[in-house]
């Protein structure tokens, strides 16, 4: 099953497959937001808003581990992610696409891993999906590789964070990416994220950066976004020939007893 998290404005989608349906699930991090079941070109999906109806929770508030253990116990093993971002970068400019292939992580005060009673290091030299990148990426109207900085927000950076970010490395920035795209691995589900290039990054073309001009482009690159992801789903494979399904293969550290020098 293949599990879309949708930023702002992307619900439309749900509006293209048959049999709606829609569902709560419990998890032990509390309840999921309300998912929608739809049938897109034969498969099956999971559609989940992230900020919950109406934008209810920023980002920093947002249940990221609930959102993701609901999706594994739907049964998603693929997630589709979208995110709205600030360029880093003069020649990346709002109304572009960019999928990462990795990742710098400044969040600080997100429930960021499911193993807290069990030692477990997953890898994330690669962290991203290569197989759903590649799809992703084949349409052709995406910038096929950068890095995502993700910040706690919910405020805007500085101009110093800024540069910092550009010169650390970072393509775009954003407040959502984290802990996601890791809470999905420790699952060991498929991930990839699609990220609609917003606005530039404070400083860069304004002195003053608002929540209006993000809406705006966001709203008006949204026809493209759900185009984009309803032939993704269309061309995502049954197999996988990514390593994801065996992110917990080597990760756990597992001394018995008897083996430990007491
Ligand atoms: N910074 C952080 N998050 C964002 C931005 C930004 O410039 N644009 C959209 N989300």
């Amino acid at each position: 099953m293949i599990g879309i998290i949708g930023g702002t404005g992307v619900y439309e989608i749900v509006e293209q497959g048959r049999d709606i349906d829609f569902k709560v699930v419990d998890t032990p991090y509390g309840s999921s937001p309300e998912m929608s079941l739809f049938k897109l070109h034969d498969k099956e999906v999971v559609f989940m808003s992230r900020h919950a109806v109406g934008h209810a929770h920023p980002p920093h508030m947002v249940n990221y581990i609930s959102n993701i253990y609901a999706l594994k116990k739907m049964g998603v093993d693929r997630i589709l992610a979208t995110n709205a971002v600030g360029s880093l970068h003069e020649s990346i400019k709002p109304g572009d696409f960019v999928v990462p292939h990795d990742f710098l992580d400044f969040t600080h005060q997100r429930k960021s891993t499911f193993y807290d009673n069990r030692t477990v290091h997953v890898d994330v030299t690669e962290p991203y999906c290569s197989q759903l990148r590649d799809i992703l990426i084949s349409s052709g109207q995406t910038i096929g590789e950068g890095v995502y900085v993700c910040t706690e927000g919910p405020r805007f950076e500085t101009a110093a964070e800024v540069n910092m970010y550009r010169n650390l490395g970072g393509t775009v920035v954003g407040m959502t990416g984290l802990p996601e795209a890791v809470l999905a691995r420790e699952l060991e589900m498929c991930y990839a994220s699609i990220c609609t290039v917003s606005n530039f990054a404070a400083s860069i073309s304004s002195n003053k950066l608002t929540i209006d001009e993000v809406f705006e482009v966001v709203e008006n690159k949204r026809e493209n976004l759900i185009d984009l992801l309803s032939d993704s789903i269309m061309k995502i494979p049954a197999d996988h020939s990514c390593e994801c399904g065996d992110a917990l293969e080597g990760a756990e550290v597992n001394i018995s007893l008897e083996s430990e020098d007491l």
